[in-house]
């Protein structure tokens, strides 16, 4: 089986929207037999998708279950480089080792990998990340920006202004930020990205972006231990959320604030997420490895430090920490 050739058919059958997509026409054009095409079908309709033959006109597609696959995102999408390149998983350990590895062999900028489900999630600080099969968006995608290796962090903050505004576009609904890796939504967390690079000494090659959204879930789809603190698009708003819809408009809006990023620097994606931010202006604790200070979070820096003042009237600027409101 021709996974590309599968996927193409696929994105046929979306992309004509109830119209009939000939058997004989596709095949001539993939030197195929018309066995072979209808094969494919039959494969779709084991994964769940409906599909009818109609005598002479071709087969159309009357409806899919949820699924993210490369087909179902490229309908919504109106990147020129982001999710161009799509490798969809039922399951694996961890779209980010997956991504790491894309991204050692040559994968281009803007690759994305996404799974129903992840075994081995990792978050922040090699922390789990409960992936639960269908019910969020578990997903990397590769970027190849124009940045030094100092400027990478920065893309966690680009990402989470980029999820914000494809929450507000899809789902209408306003979500925060708490600095530096965290959307949340009524107070409790919706949303982890893991930034992660590789890099030469003086040259960006890769920055891996791992996004995990919480998007289906009821309240009981979420471990027990994790009930007071992450919730649901679906929670908070009542409604079912098309994943493959919000994952085209995070990459369109990746796609928009990267390069704004390139060629303006950081000071409009620092305006952005000072406009979304929940951390600036609050008394905060940050904990870190070593150390937990406390005082007020004044904002962020154009290194992306988040800069508080302590109690003596210093002011530290901190590279990663836990926050607490
Ligand atoms: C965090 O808040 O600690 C970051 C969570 C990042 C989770 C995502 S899910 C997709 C990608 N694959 C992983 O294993 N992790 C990231």
């Amino acid at each position: 089986m021709n996974t590309n050739v599968k996927n193409e058919l696929l994105k046929r059958l979306f992309e004509a929207d109830g119209r009939p997509i000939s058997g004989q026409e596709f095949a001539d054009e993939f030197g195929l037999s018309r066995t072979a095409v209808w094969k494919y079908i039959k494969e779709f309709e084991v994964e769940g998708y409906e599909i009818v033959s109609v005598r002479k006109k071709g087969y159309v597609l009357i409806s899919s279950p949820d699924r993210v696959h490369g087909a179902a995102i490229q309908q919504y999408l109106k990147t020129k480089r982001y999710g161009r390149h799509i490798t969809h998983f039922e399951t694996c350990a961890s779209t980010q080792l997956i991504a790491h590895d894309f991204a050692q062999n040559d994968a281009p900028d803007g690759t994305l990998i996404v799974s129903e489900e992840q075994s081995g999630g990792k978050g922040r600080l090699s922390r789990p990340w409960s992936s639960a099969a269908h019910k969020g968006i578990w997903m990397s995608v590769i970027v190849r920006p124009e940045l030094l290796p100092q400027q990478a962090p920065q893309m966690t903050l680009v990402a989470a202004v980029a999820i914000v505004r494809a929450i507000e576009e899809v789902v209408n609904i306003e979500a925060t930020i708490k600095w530096p890796n965290d959307i949340m939504l009524d107070g409790k967390k919706v949303t982890g990205i893991l930034t992660e690079l590789q890099a030469d000494p003086d040259r960006v090659k890769a920055i891996i972006i791992g996004i995990g959204m919480n998007i289906n879930h009821e309240v009981n789809d979420f471990p027990e231990e994790l009930h007071s603190i992450a919730t649901s698009l679906k929670i908070a708003t009542g409604q079912e959320i098309n994943r493959a819809k919000l994952i085209a408009a995070i990459l369109g809006f990746l796609e928009l604030y990267t390069s704004m990023y390139e060629k303006h620097g950081f000071g409009p994606i620092k305006l952005l997420w000072e406009g979304y931010s929940n951390t600036a202006g609050k008394r905060i604790r940050a904990v870190m490895l070593n150390e937990t200070i406390e005082g007020l979070a004044l904002g962020i820096s154009d290194e992306g430090l988040l800069e508080l003042k302590l109690d003596d009237g210093s002011i530290r600027g901190i590279y990663s920490a836990d926050i607490v409101l």
